[in-house]
Parts: C-alpha cells; structure tokens; sequence
C-alpha cells in the first residue's frame, strides 16, 4: 500500500480526475490544493467538483484546501496548473515544499524563456522531477475509463511510489528516462492538433487527412531529435497516442482552434489561451531552427508559421502543405 502524501496543486479537470483514481484505492486523505474558494467548499462538503465535474460524486478521503502548508507534509506533488502559471507558482512558493518531494508536471507547454517546465523548475528547486503526460482527457479518467500515462523521469529509481499509486486504477503507465523528449513532444503534437484542425475544416477525406497526420508525425520526429528529444519516446503513451488523441479528436483544444482557423476565424483580436500558447511554441521552434538555416526541413511548421505571423492566408496554407513533396 502507499503511504505517501498525495497533493495535486490545481483543483481543475485533471487534478481532480486523477485524485478520483488515487483515492479509490488508498484510505489516506488526498489533497487538492487549490485558490477557487467555491471549489474548496463543493469538494469539502458535498464532496463534487460543482465547478469542473458537477454531476460525479468524488471519493470522500479527496480534501481541498487553500493553504499551502499542506506541501510540507506531502512525498508526492502532482502540479497542474496552466503551463503559464507553473514557474512562478513553484517560485513564489518554493519554501513550503518538502525538499525531498517528488514534483510531477502534469502541464503541457513551454514554461519561459524558450524552455520547458522541466528545465525551468530545475533552475528553482532541487526536488526530484518527473513529467506525467499522455492521451488523456480529464472526463474519460473521471469516467473511469483506462488511460495510458508516459512517466517521464531523469532518475527512473524514484519511480517506484509512483507505479504504486497508480497500481490497480485505470490510469496505466509506460516509462521513459527522455524527460526532455516527453515534455517537447506534449508541446509539438499541439501545434500538429492546429495543423490538422485547419486541413480537416477544408476537407472531408480520410486519405487527406492521414497524408497530412504521416507528414506531420515525421516532422515531430526531425524537430524532436533536433531539440535533443529521443525518437523512441514517440512511441511511448506520450507521443503517438497523445498526437492521436488531440489531432483527430474533437474534444480536443487544439484541434478545435484548428477548425476555426480553418474555417476563416482568426483575427487579431482573438485572445484564446490555446491560440496564445500555440503562437509561442511555433515561433521558438522557428526561430531556434531558423538559427540552424534548417527551417526549410520543416514545410509544415514554417508555413503555419507565416499564417500566425506574416498573414499568411489560410487556404495558401493549405495548398502549400499539400502539395510540398
Ligand atoms: N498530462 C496530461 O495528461 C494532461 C491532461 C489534461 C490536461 N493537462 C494539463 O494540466 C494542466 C491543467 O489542465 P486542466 O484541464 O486541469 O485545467 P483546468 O482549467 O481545468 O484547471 C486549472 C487549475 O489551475 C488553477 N489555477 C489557474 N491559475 C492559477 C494560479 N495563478 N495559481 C494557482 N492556481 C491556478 C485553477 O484554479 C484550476 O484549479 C494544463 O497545463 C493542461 O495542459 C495535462
């Protein structure tokens, strides 16, 4: 049995999705840590997440709180936050964190200064790190449905308490020592969701479509490699299925920004996070790649480039992606 603390800083979707499928098998308290006072008090009382998951009775042993004391007292801090927010979050409250802590990022995006959150947090704390991602919405793991997980750690020794929180749930894991590699590939196969999205708004046709997705897997792979990542861990949770996940399926974010892309609504004045975010990972990798004089490797980045960035229309997009051979 696990009888580490368990605290998920975030009491959003997927922090509280997961705590559902820890705490179906251990008896102890699992903490949501969180600033949404209306949260706290749903969770505490009716125990239901009325914001995020109104309709699904949590397990009782799920506690939320406000205070960060709680991270003093916990082996194990799963941390999903908007990618945004991660670093300052760890900085500002670095001191009430166990030192020997294991922090898991559940967060997919660039952290700051063109790296990821990984790097980022190893620049402000010395707690041991691992990265959690793979093809996995929040409501299928609410749902109880099996979802496969990529665990994403330097020093694969300290994984242990980890498989053995997950033992016996629906969340399965697979296992890569490629940190880096995990945290860029749950950065690209965003920006490929957008690219599919804008393709699938024009056309209707299956071989299209997997004509694009092989195109777009490929050069995942050349951008990967070129940042350091391991082109093994594509095949892990993380990358292929992952990619699957959020390019071909509606639910997803990122897909669905490509759709209204596609279909002609992006204006300058759209302020969406998903669009934010995706502008960011595709001008660091542009411009790092830009500085190797590889840019013209990767056809499909670089155009989508031009669509964020030069104006580019999106139907030229389009014609030029496909017809690039
Ligand atoms: N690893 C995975 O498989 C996986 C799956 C889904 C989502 N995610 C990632 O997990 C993160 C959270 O996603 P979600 O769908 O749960 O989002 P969400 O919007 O449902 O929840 C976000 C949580 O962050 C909190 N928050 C926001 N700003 C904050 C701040 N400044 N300080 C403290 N708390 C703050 C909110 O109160 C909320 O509890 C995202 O980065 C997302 O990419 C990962």
């Amino acid at each position: 049995m696990n009888s580490n603390k368990i605290t998920f800083i975030g009491s959003g979707s997927i922090a509280t999705a997961l705590a559902n499928s820890v705490s179906s098998k251990i008896p102890d308290k699992i903490y949501l840590l969180s600033i949404e006072e209306e949260v706290i008090e749903s969770i505490n009382t009716v125990h239901r997440n009325n914001k995020y998951f109104p309709f699904i009775p949590l397990n009782h042993n799920i506690v939320a709180t406000s205070d960060v004391k709680v991270l003093k007292d916990s082996d194990l801090i799963f941390i999903a936050l908007p990618s945004s927010v991660v670093l300052n979050y760890i900085q500002k409250n670095k001191d009430s964190i166990n030192e020997k802590a294991i922090l898991i990022n559940l967060a997919k995006g660039f952290g700051d200064d063109r790296r990821t959150i990984i790097q980022g947090l190893e620049d402000i704390t010395n707690n041991p790190l691992a990265t959690l991602k793979g093809p996995s919405f929040a409501r299928d793991i609410i749902n109880n449905f099996h979802t496969g997980l990529t665990l994403g750690m330097n020093d694969i020794d300290l994984a242990p308490p980890i498989k053995e929180l997950f033992k016996g749930t629906n969340i399965h894991l697979d296992y890569s020592q490629d940190i880096l590699g995990v945290e860029l590939i749950s950065i690209l196969k965003n920006i490929y969701a957008i690219v599919m999205g804008i393709v699938d708004a024009h056309y209707n046709s299956p071989n299209l479509r997997f004509m694009v997705l092989t195109n777009a897997f490929q050069e995942m792979r050349g951008i990967l490699k070129q940042f350091g990542g391991k082109e093994e861990t594509l095949f892990n949770y993380c990358g292929f299925g992952d990619f699957g996940l959020t390019a071909l399926n509606d639910l997803s974010r990122n897909r669905t920004m490509g759709l209204l892309i596609g279909k002609g609504f992006l204006t300058k004045d759209i302020s969406d996070q998903v669009l934010l975010e995706g502008r960011i990972a595709v001008n660091v990798f542009c411009e790092e790649i830009s500085k190797k004089h590889a840019l013209d490797n990767f056809h499909i980045i670089s155009e989508l480039y031009n669509v964020f960035y030069k104006e580019q229309k999106v139907t030229t997009f389009v014609n030029s992606i496909l017809n690039n051979n």
